[in-house]
């Protein structure tokens, strides 16, 4: 059994080679861009996990790990699009640096690029893996929407939250687990399992990125601070505001989201502060770590096997960036 650090630079000897064609440079240079600047890799990491669990790493786990992490990549161009970020991984994200139009093509040959890679593993496990890789992806887009449809709503509900990052975020790490599983021939209880394991870990784990969107520190955080409070996100840290806030509180809050002044970050977050917001983030992450980790005992697998997912998942809702 491997740690995170040892898979993750194994997946990044397998990965880090040029994916796309050179011409024309003024389409795949955005692609190499992007993938250049890396990222923590950690959906690739949890598809060779989920299949090391069960076996020694199969063949098929890097092609399917490499189209996994491709298609997260390609989320993430368009998220920035839609997100109107201009900074990830510290550096200028492709619509900022290409434009828009490249932006949206380089995320769309990714995605095709991704399926190359699918493409590559034996017979065997093709439908079933095409099957779950395809309905992630369609929630992933459902989750987008939603999370769009949200910014213009004045409020949102808790439990639309949590459905609308489960459908964004966190089906893509369960999935993730759950190809690795399936290529390493794991029981349907275990697949259900490893799922469960990833979906709540998964709510965890974007809980985690909307705390440090609002308080993480710029020097490590990577993105532009503040942005899902510029677009008016409903995150759980404005919606426990909206919940808590006093009528004058409330007030500030809504017409901060209508009229966008130049100090609106600043002052919801103060805001934020009077309301205690941020103390909710230990107690959500803690509520779908336990429940992680409880779909983690029930795997039919020995202890020490789960170590590393352990481990993982501890990482995933600590991290500061
Ligand atoms: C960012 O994912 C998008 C979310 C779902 C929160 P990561 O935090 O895994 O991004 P990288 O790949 O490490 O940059
Ligand atoms: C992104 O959520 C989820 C997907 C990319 C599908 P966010 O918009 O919060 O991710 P970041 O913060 O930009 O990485
Ligand atoms: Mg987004
Ligand atoms: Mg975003
Ligand atoms: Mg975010």
């Amino acid at each position: 059994m491997q740690s995170f650090q040892e898979l993750s630079k194994q997946f990044t000897e397998y990965f880090n080679i040029r994916h796309f064609p050179k011409e024309p440079a003024t389409l795949y240079e955005a692609d190499e861009y992007f993938l250049s600047l890396g990222g923590k890799r950690v959906r690739p990491v949890m598809c060779l996990m989920g299949n090391e669990l069960f076996d020694e790493i199969s063949k098929d786990a890097w092609p399917v790990a490499a189209a996994i992490e491709l298609f997260h990549n390609f989320t993430l161009i368009h998220d920035d699009i839609m997100d109107k970020a201009p900074l990830r991984r510290n550096q200028p994200t492709v619509h900022a640096k290409y434009g828009e139009s490249t932006a949206l093509l380089s995320g769309d040959v990714m995605l095709i690029v991704a399926y190359d890679y699918l493409n590559k593993i034996s017979t065997g496990y093709l439908h079933q893996v095409i099957s779950l890789f395809n309905r992630t992806a369609k929630e992933v887009c459902e989750g987008q929407q939603l999370d769009m449809d949200f910014e213009k709503q004045e409020t949102v509900k808790m439990d639309e939250y949590i459905r609308m990052i489960e459908l964004k975020t966190s089906v893509l790490l369960a999935a993730s687990l759950q190809l690795g599983a399936i290529l390493g021939g794991a029981s349907t209880n275990n697949q259900q399992h490893i799922y469960a394991f990833g979906r709540n870990l998964g709510i965890a784990f974007q809980i985690q990125d909307d705390y440090l969107d609002a308080y993480g520190d710029p020097a490590k955080f990577g993105k532009q601070p503040g942005g899902d409070i510029m677009a008016n996100k409903k995150t759980f840290l404005m919606i426990k505001a909206l919940e808590s806030a006093n009528p004058a509180q409330l007030k500030e809050l809504k017409r901060l989201m209508r009229e966008n002044p130049e100090d609106k970050v600043a002052r919801v977050l103060s805001v934020f502060d009077d309301c205690g917001v941020k103390n909710w983030a230990a107690g959500l992450k803690e509520k779908y770590m336990n429940e992680a980790f409880e779909h983690l005992e029930e795997m039919a697998v020995v202890m020490v096997r789960k170590e590393p997912l352990r481990q993982l998942a501890q990482f995933l809702v600590q991290r500061e960036h």
